[in-house]
């Protein structure tokens, strides 16, 4: 994806200027070509040699050099660039772009450019957090810039908390994915997905069912995160007030049976993420309402097909990556790492469901993500925002570069 991208590289004065020697040899290893700004605080912490010879390019630093000038105006210089990547961007420099101030070399290639503009920040915790940088901050957001980071940890000035700049990898999957969407691709371009949401309907007689208070939209936007980053998805839905998410193929099921046969039916698929609450059991369907006294003949139950458990069989049409849900109410991670194995899923998303966390039917979730390799506790986030990060996860774990 970066192969052949021209990017116009300005690095600000900050001690995260150390990453960018690793980031210019990165980008170049993925074909980009790499165009160097460094503004006059930048330069006290690298030097234009070692951008010059890592990029193989002229590195730029004055805005009033008549030899760059005439070889390279600084106009043409912020055009002939696919991307503008800021980093560091320190918060000096972000208050100048949000500003439209154009003082020197990089603020001004930053004002008169039409291309995109990718930041990432980098600064003291206090200075991120200071309401005059994240007004900075939402201002250039609502122009379009990206921001990839920061991230929490340990800052050079020996405080902790946010602000370290974005890791190079980190810096190059924000690029990548960039390219990506603008050519309506993303990172699970060309695979197939098989989403379960919502709860399953099993019928008792004509009028009665057995449900549960799945609302589906943990599963739902699962479906439209995936299809967001490009995969090609199924979503099998019990009943649900949600909408069709848009882009996603949805098959509407009421039972159980049901749903494993419009699963069985979207195979082959590489990724499989089961959410839906599926009833365990299934009562025997009586043709004619059941009367009051009935109620042995309304609970004559069959277990149902475990899908999860059946999609994840091991085969040659096992998809690569099966991911299933365990809603607990006791025993949160050790029932979720015995469905692991039982199941021969990947990964288990686990959840509290006990009564007063307000999972069932809210809108956010705090979950656990169990994997082979342990056991990831993830803060409360949006049922939205879950969906987005584990389908991020599923993507490294299908495109690990
Ligand atoms: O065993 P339990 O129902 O707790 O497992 C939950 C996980 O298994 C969820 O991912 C759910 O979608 C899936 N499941 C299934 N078919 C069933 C029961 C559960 O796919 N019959």
């Amino acid at each position: 994806m970066l192969e052949n991208r021209r990017i116009l590289l300005i690095v600000s004065g900050g001690i995260a200027a150390v990453k960018v020697p690793d980031l210019i040899r990165r980008l170049r290893e993925r074909g980009a070509s790499v165009r160097c700004i460094l503004t006059k605080s930048g330069a006290e912490f690298v030097t234009p040699l070692t951008l010059a010879s890592l990029s193989g390019e002229k590195v730029y630093q004055d805005l009033f050099s008549l030899t760059d000038e005439a070889e390279m105006g600084h106009i043409r210089l912020s055009r002939e660039a696919d991307i503008i990547l800021v980093a560091p961007a320190t918060a000096n420099i972000m208050a100048k772009m949000a500003a439209g101030l154009a003082d020197d070399l990089a603020t001004t290639a930053l004002l008169a450019t039409d291309k995109p503009v990718m930041i990432a920040p980098a600064m003291n915790v206090m200075m991120w957090t200071h309401p005059a940088t994240q007004a900075n901050l939402q201002t250039l957001q609502s122009r379009e810039v990206k921001v990839v980071g920061p991230s929490a940890g340990d800052l050079a000035c020996g405080e902790v908390g946010n602000g370290r700049m974005a890791e190079v990898p980190e810096i190059i999957a924000a690029l990548t994915r960039f390219f990506q969407k603008s050519e309506g691709q993303g990172p699970l371009t060309g695979l197939k997905a098989i989403v379960t949401s919502g709860p399953t309907h099993e019928p008792i007689d004509p009028v009665r069912y057995i449900a549960n208070r799945s609302s589906g939209k943990q599963g739902h936007a699962v479906a439209t995160a995936l299809a967001h980053m490009g995969a090609q998805v199924t979503l099998v839905s019990g009943p649900t007030h949600e909408a069709d998410p848009d882009g996603v193929k949805v098959v509407h099921v009421e039972t159980a049976r049901q749903m494993m046969k419009a699963c069985s039916d979207a195979l082959p698929a590489d990724i499989v993420v089961a959410a839906a609450a599926v009833a365990d059991w299934a009562p025997a369907v009586k043709d004619q309402k059941l009367k009051k006294g009935d109620a042995a003949a309304a609970l004559n139950l069959s277990e149902n097909p475990d899908i999860l458990a059946a999609l994840a069989q091991a085969g040659p049409t096992r998809p690569k990556l099966v991911v299933g849900f365990a809603a607990e109410t006791t025993n949160l991670i050790e029932s979720a790492k015995a469905k692991l194995t039982k199941k021969n899923c990947d990964w288990i998303v686990a959840n509290d469901v006990s009564k007063g966390t307000g999972v069932f039917g809210g809108d956010t979730n705090t979950v656990h993500l169990v994997t082979a390799k342990g056991v990831e506790d993830w803060p409360t986030l949006s049922k939205r925002a879950v969906a987005e990060r584990l389908a991020e996860r599923i993507a490294t774990a299908l495109n690990p570069s």
